[in-house]
């Protein structure tokens, strides 16, 4: 194991009925900002509970938040931070609301453009945050991530802020997702372990079997999750799956992947494709261009998870990532880039964009532009 520090002081408040819980939550004196997104808070009756839970507070309202988060908006909602001389955000709604509101916490104590944070990658330099989480996903209410767009570019970066100091977590509030939208979280959820896990075998019994946990979990609730999406056991399940697989816990002294977010998001940036349906796609290409460098840890993946531990190495390798992308299949997620009238173009655009960063992403540092081609030419 490498050395580590862990240290995540988010206050998480699970279960039914806990919006009702904020007034103890939050200090009386504060002066509360609400984010929200486009208007399903509102339709579902979380705007409600959270309203009537503060009443008698002093708070004010920000909406508009979209779905892959944008300085040109948050940019607005820190102008109101500023002039209403707010010192509490809470974020209430999903992976986008929360990244968002990450970004106004370290904009309200900073004088220039918040898209300058996001270049710089991050700040600590931050207002107090806290969630009500509506949509299970990203993790990012319980970790310390945002990922920002700027759209007039067509950019999008990873941010690290503040942790929430307490995230709201009630699965009631999963009722009325989309079937499209737990399918794509269900796949957030699955890579974000891969991410973590699928790197180089023996470095951490304990975190293996932690990822392994979360994995089988998400395989057998997958199917209820978008039969039966009210079903309050099976959203519970799914609400703390995705929050324990990004939320610093199963990465703790081993190494990570991130190459198949990073190239994810350059698909989001550039086609708006969402976020979870990007990586239903891309992770296949980089399972099968990077199969040798993964050959040890896809073994065992495919012997846990799936079963599969018959026939050569090699064969059970082949079959391990021909199950893996028949579950997002399962999923109702494409899981080919030709799928999302994606193609060459595209690929040389993101070979453009590594090359000019000059990143190397990927346990092994490899995954620079001409492999990020490598990988998507897997995918069509
Ligand atoms: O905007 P509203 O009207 O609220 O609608 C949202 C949005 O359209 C809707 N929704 C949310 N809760 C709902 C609901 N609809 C009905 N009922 C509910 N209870 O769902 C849509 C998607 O929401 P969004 O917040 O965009 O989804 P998600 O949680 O998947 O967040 C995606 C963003 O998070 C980033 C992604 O890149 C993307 O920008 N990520 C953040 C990470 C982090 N902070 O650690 C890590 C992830 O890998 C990811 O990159
Ligand atoms: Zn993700």
């Amino acid at each position: 194991m490498n050395n580590f520090i862990y240290h995540n002081p988010t206050q998480l408040v699970f279960g039914k009925g806990q919006i009702a819980r904020l007034p103890k939550l939050i200090p009386a004196d504060k002066r509360i900002l609400i984010t929200f997104g486009g208007g399903s808070a509102r339709r579902n009756g979380v705007y409600d509970q959270v309203v009537r839970a503060l009443e008698g507070r002093t708070f004010f309202e920000f909406w508009g938040i979209e779905a892959n988060p944008s300085v040109e908006t948050l940019r607005k909602a820190v102008a109101l931070g500023k002039e209403q001389h707010v010192d509490f955000l809470l974020a209430v709604g999903g992976g986008s609301v929360i990244d968002g509101t990450k970004l106004i916490a370290a904009g309200l104590l900073y004088d220039g453009d918040p898209w300058d944070l996001v270049l710089r990658g991050s700040s600590s330099h931050t207002v107090p945050l806290a969630s009500v989480l509506t949509m299970a996903a990203t993790g990012s209410e319980m970790n310390n991530g945002a990922v920002i767009s700027r759209y007039e570019t067509r950019e999008k970066y990873a941010f690290y802020g503040n942790y929430p100091v307490f995230s709201i977590l009630d699965p009631e509030t999963l009722f009325t997702l989309p079937k499209r939208q737990i399918a794509c979280g269900l796949a957030d959820t699955f890579v974000h372990v891969l991410e973590q896990y699928l790197t180089t075998p023996g470095q951490s019994r304990l975190m293996d079997r932690w990822a392994e946990g979360i994995l089988h979990t998400v395989v057998e609730i997958a199917p209820k999750a978008l039969g039966e999406t009210r079903d309050y056991a099976t959203m519970s399940e799914y609400m703390l799956s995705a929050t324990l697989a990004l939320n610093d816990m199963i990465r703790m002294g081993v190494t990570q992947d991130w190459a198949t977010h990073m190239i994810g998001h350059e698909l989001t940036a550039l086609h708006g494709l969402t976020h979870g349906a990007t990586l239903a796609i891309v992770i296949n290409g980089t399972l099968r261009t990077l199969r040798d460098q993964k050959h040890g840890k896809l073994l065992q993946f495919g012997e846990r998870i799936w079963g599969i531990s018959e026939g050569s190495e090699e064969e059970r390798i082949d079959r391990t990532i021909e199950r893996t992308e028949a579950f997002f299949r399962s999923l109702g997620l494409s899981t080919r880039l030709s799928q999302e009238g994606i193609g060459e173009a595209t690929i040389a655009e993101i070979e453009r964009r590594f090359n000019a960063s000059g990143v190397h992403h990927g346990e092994a540092q490899n995954v620079d532009g001409a492999m990020a081609r490598r990988i998507l030419e897997a995918c069509l």
